[in-house]
């Protein structure tokens, strides 16, 4: 008989993604033939501008599918230089620029160079689930900083403070927030700053990859630009995923110190390599070309994210912070009485409605929706929710 493979203890202690799952269930339901209803999508439904894809073609065409260097095209490096100097007033040069593969590599790497054993990472709750499994993969332990809905989900600077340790070692902020919606105000950004500098010993990530979706008269602060003096310990992750609709690309950036950012680039060297080439040819076209595309496609998802948060609001038996940002609602569904993942399963399996139960991201008394959806689908998800919530 075959003796069982064992997993390391590091593969044991992970978490699959509970969205991904959702997603993978929502499929298969209607796949069966069930008419199923989702709004558990972290995807922009509209598909990549032409001019973007005209480039990647161009650039397959004409040769660009060998190995590059690893830590990205030296033309995409000084473009996302260039758009950070300039368009985010972070001050930043083409060897403070590393190319990964999305926005989710540029954290995985980031937290692999900076966290260990005994370290610590300080994280806003709610909070995307990749973040503590991914401090969890480097070792390091998570020291959650909740967030109240009474609070609009907004971090508190005297609690950041109680929270620090020692040990802290890597603060993470994500403006606007997967899943709240929160969007930190300059003010914000400035108390933060005040706080942190009273503890060198912890650097931030700001990870700004729905920096372009926000709610009309709102702008876009980045935490370098609000504390320059911080700057050599301040890490900006951003990606094309999810403003310019290139989520199935994979490609991201991280953006600091120039030495943290040669020990990330050594870590894909031994690990991935570079970023597909003509991807990366594609990602140069859309961060060199105008920004229209880009905030047509946020101005609808301002429209939906209106509609969605109105219909929920209208709701009986739920609670919503309005969002800010991001294309997502984390609505409180506490006053059912059921805890997330039973509900989001109910509403799945009894009105064919996917939502993603609010555990996954640190608050079990949420679901999250998705407003990335065409309006059609979020009236048709508002009704479903509001007769499972009407339902006993
Ligand atoms: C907050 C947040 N950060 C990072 C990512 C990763 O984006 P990418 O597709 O560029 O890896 C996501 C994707 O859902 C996200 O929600």
């Amino acid at each position: 008989m075959l003796r069982p493979i064992e997993l390391s203890a590091r593969a044991e202690a992970l978490q699959p993604s509970l969205t991904l799952a959702i997603a993978a269930r929502a499929k298969a339901l209607r796949a069966d033939g069930q008419d199923i209803c989702s709004l558990s999508a972290g995807e922009p439904d509209f598909d990549t501008p032409a001019f973007i894809r005209q480039a990647a073609t161009a650039a397959l065409e004409a040769g660009h599918t060998r190995y590059g260097p690893a830590a990205g095209e030296p033309a995409l490096r000084q473009a996302i230089a260039a758009k950070l100097s300039t368009e985010n007033q972070v001050p930043t040069t083409a060897d403070q620029v590393l190319v990964t593969n999305g926005g989710k590599q540029a954290l995985y790497n980031l937290f692999q160079v900076l966290l260990g054993p005994g370290d610590e990472l300080l994280l806003p709750s709610p909070y995307w689930l990749s973040y503590p499994e991914m401090a969890k993969l480097a070792g390091a332990s998570v020291r959650l900083i909740p967030s109240a809905a009474a609070d609009g989900f907004w971090l508190d600077p005297h609690q950041l403070e109680a929270a620090i340790t020692p040990a802290s070692k890597l603060l993470v902020l994500n403006s606007p927030s997967n899943p709240t919606g929160m969007v930190l105000a300059l003010e914000d950004l400035e108390a933060i700053a005040a706080v942190l500098r009273r503890h060198p010993q912890v650097a931030v990530v700001c990870d700004e990859i729905y920096e372009f979706l926000l709610a009309p008269g709102l702008t876009h602060h980045s935490f370098a630009a609000a504390a320059p003096d911080l700057a050599g310990r301040i890490f900006t992750v951003n990606g094309f995923a999810k403003g310019w609709a290139m989520t199935g690309w994979r490609v991201g950036w991280l953006a600091g110190s120039q030495p943290v950012i040669a020990a990330a680039s050594a870590l894909q060297s031994q690990s991935t390599s570079n970023v597909c080439s003509f991807a990366q040819f594609g990602a140069l076209a859309a961060i060199s070309g105008p920004r229209d595309c880009v905030l047509e496609m946020a101005a609808e998802f301002s429209r939906r994210r209106c509609l969605l948060s109105d219909g929920l609001m209208g709701l009986e038996g739920l609670a919503l912070v309005p969002p800010q940002g991001a294309f997502y609602a984390f609505a409180d569904i506490s006053s059912k009485g059921l805890d997330s993942m039973t509900f989001c399963n109910r509403l799945l399996e009894e009105q064919g409605l996917a939502a993603v139960p609010g555990v996954a991201f640190g608050d079990d008394r949420c679901i999250r929706l998705s407003c990335a959806a065409s309006p059609a689908t979020i009236k048709d998800g508002l009704a479903r929710l509001g007769q499972f919530l009407a339902s006993p």
